[in-house]
């Protein structure tokens, strides 16, 4: 399986602290936002990794991971997003990439405590479709937020919505199959003008094909104040995911 960062966007809502440069080079705790990402792949046995920058200073990305040598890995790739234009949209210019093997795809701002392996193992087991992984919060409406039916699949995931239909936050890791790139061809840009991965992901409910994992140990994304804060606490108290 091949692994994917989003890291593009242009963190407005950490403006001024995004003016001169990427979110995603901003401090947790001790490291550089970027390296949780890599590390939640490599430490799930993900090795041939593209990482999709945008905005300020993307090729201060080169400067700081190189070709990943700091993570066991000989060779990075990278590829430049223009605009904002969303998750699935990013997620799109990584279809030559993907070779038609499943990626598995992280959010550049989500930061977890333990390790993925069981999931991408469940995933390489699944025939096709795709798998996201939950995590239940206290404040699901800044999320995607899942929906369940009594047998427990998942029936229809909602962006932010108002009145949470569910306690659980669809995290920023999602596995696909190729068929993705040939969903995000046809999608339609949201009310906030973006491509959503939340689109794409009912895509896949409506074929019958999303699966899903609870994840163990804490998550959090780190692109507003109050959860940049949170990340860097939760890392400094109890430590990341980390490669040996
Ligand atoms: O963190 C998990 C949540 O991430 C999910 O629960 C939501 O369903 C999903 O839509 C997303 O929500 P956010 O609104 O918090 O995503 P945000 O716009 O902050 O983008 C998250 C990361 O995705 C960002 O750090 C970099 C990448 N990204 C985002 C956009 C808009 C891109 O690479 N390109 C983009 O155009």
């Amino acid at each position: 399986m091949k692994g994917i960062i989003l890291a593009g966007g242009l963190g407005t809502r950490l403006y001024p602290l995004t003016k001169v440069t990427n979110k995603h080079l901003l401090p947790i705790y001790n490291a550089p936002m970027i390296y949780y990402p890599l590390r939640c792949l490599v430490t799930a046995g993900i090795k041939d990794i593209m990482i999709v920058t945008g905005g300020n200073s993307a090729g201060d990305f080169l400067k700081l991971l190189g070709n990943g040598r700091d993570f066991g890995l000989k060779h990075l790739n990278y590829t430049y997003q223009e605009g904002e234009g969303g998750i699935a949209e990013a997620l799109g210019l990584c279809e030559h990439f993907a070779e038609n093997e499943k990626v598995c795809v992280v959010l550049g701002d989500n930061i977890i405590e333990k390790n993925i392996l069981d999931c991408v193992k469940a995933f390489e087991a699944q025939k096709d479709g795709a798998m996201i992984i939950l995590k239940k919060v206290p404040d699901p409406e800044r999320f995607g937020v899942p929906m369940f039916a009594a047998d427990g699949r998942i029936v229809r995931i909602e962006e932010k919505p108002e009145r949470p239909g569910s306690d659980y936050a669809v995290t920023g890791i999602y596995m696909y199959d190729s068929t993705v790139f040939d969903i995000i061809k046809t999608l339609k840009p949201s009310d906030r003008g973006e491509l959503e991965i939340t689109d794409v992901n009912n895509a896949y409910i409506k074929m019958g094909n999303l699966e899903w994992r609870e994840l163990d140990g804490w998550w959090t994304d780190a692109g507003t104040f109050d959860s940049l804060l949170k990340a860097s606490r939760l890392v400094a108290e109890t430590g990341a995911n980390k490669v040996e």
